[in-house]
């Protein structure tokens, strides 16, 4: 059984990667990555060596390399990681989002059914749905809920979930969807929310807070996203959506807090001291303002639930970021963009 992972090299591609490899050590995953400024081969580090293992450079929306990739590979399997991940990022250049994210995905499944797939997963996001007003804490997305993009981003993630729907109804491509919710834990680019309070806090520099700091955000640890893409993959219905999501919402000033005094409490700094850090800043354009996803059929039809409570995964966090700062000194420096040409140019 061969599997290609793209975007592996990224947070949650990499810690899938991670678990597949370590878990299922009779089958081939291949990762596919363009290595873009998110891509990290040192997250894969500690997978070099195995032997069913492999990396591979390359851009998910190049038809001419994908076809010539599928037709030597010939994988069984296709998950969809790669893409264009950070919402800011997507207020400046929507284009790029638009190219990896909807052609990269159409192009991707254009090579499944030339070559034949048993199976193409589509890594959503929960930002498809839109967002929540703060006050209806009663109401929550469930997989009915239809498409109401605010950002480039969650626009071009939700035209690639029609896309993809449309290849099974249209084609017979054996897909699935799984949308989650706002991922926390090892290997994440700091120009996310919680990586960035981490490394500016470990920096003593100040932490930017959007707004008033009162959006709210529906948290899981990375881990269990990756477990429950291994459930819907393997078990999931064909054609169907999983939503994931641990019932976890927090408002980011308060999240902001929190790891403000796990840092502390680690670094043996007296608890708060860093509050001072936060600096309110102007809010982002057209910014959502809660996401809370429904994962009751994940949980009834699979039974998957989170296996970690909140506090002990950011205390966990936190402890990877002081145990591995090289891996963040690197990503923070730019360093780790050399590491390709150190790792692979003699291959
Ligand atoms: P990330 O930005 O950390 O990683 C994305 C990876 O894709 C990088 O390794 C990058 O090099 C690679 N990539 C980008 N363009 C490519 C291209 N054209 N060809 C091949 N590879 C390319 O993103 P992430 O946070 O790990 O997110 C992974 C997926 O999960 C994305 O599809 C995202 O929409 C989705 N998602 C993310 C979250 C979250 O909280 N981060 C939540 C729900 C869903
Ligand atoms: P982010 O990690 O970018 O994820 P998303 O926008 O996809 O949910 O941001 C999480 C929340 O934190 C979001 O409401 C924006 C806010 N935020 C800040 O207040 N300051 C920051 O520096 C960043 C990056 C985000």
């Amino acid at each position: 059984m061969k599997t290609i992972v793209t975007g592996g090299a990224g947070f949650i591609g990499g810690n899938f990667m991670h678990f597949a490899v370590n878990n299922y050590p009779d089958e081939e995953w291949i990762c596919l990555d363009k290595l873009t400024y998110a891509g990290n081969l040192e997250t894969l580090e500690p997978l070099e060596g195995k032997k069913n293992y492999r990396f591979i450079k390359g851009d998910i929306a190049d038809r001419t390399f994908i076809f010539d990739l599928f037709r030597k590979e010939k994988p069984d399997r296709v998950i969809n990681f790669a893409a264009e991940s950070h919402v800011d990022r997507s207020l400046k250049d929507p284009e790029l989002f638009l190219r990896t994210n909807v052609l990269g995905t159409v192009c991707l499944m254009d090579a499944c059914r030339e070559f034949g797939i048993e199976r193409f997963h589509q890594v959503s996001t929960d930002e498809v749905y839109g967002d929540l007003p703060i006050e209806r804490t009663d109401l929550f997305f469930n997989e009915e809920n239809p498409i109401k993009t605010s950002s480039p981003y969650s626009s071009s993630k939700g035209s690639a979930d029609l896309f993809v729907l449309a290849y099974h109804r249209t084609f017979g491509l054996p897909v699935s969807i799984s949308r989650c919710s706002n991922n926390y834990g090892p290997y994440h680019f700091p120009e996310k929310l919680i990586p960035l309070v981490i490394s500016r806090a470990l920096a003593d520099e100040s932490i930017p807070v959007y707004g008033k700091g009162e959006n709210v955000r529906d948290w899981l640890y990375v881990e269990d996203h990756a477990r429950a893409i291994d459930m819907i993959f393997h078990n999931g219905k064909i054609a169907e959506t999983y939503n994931i999501g641990g019932f976890n919402e927090w408002k980011n000033i308060d999240i902001i807090k929190v790891v403000i005094n796990t840092v502390d409490r680690l670094l043996g700094r007296k608890e708060g001291e860093d509050m001072n850090l936060i600096t309110y800043v102007t809010d982002r354009k057209g910014h959502d303002m809660r996401y809370a996803i429904d994962s009751t059929k994940l949980q009834k039809e699979l039974g998957w639930e989170p296996s970690l409570q909140f506090e002990e995964g950011i205390e966990k966090t936190v402890r990877w970021y002081l145990d591995n700062h090289e891996w963040l000194d690197n990503v923070t420096s730019g360093d780790y963009l050399k590491y390709y040409e150190k790792m692979y140019s003699n291959r």
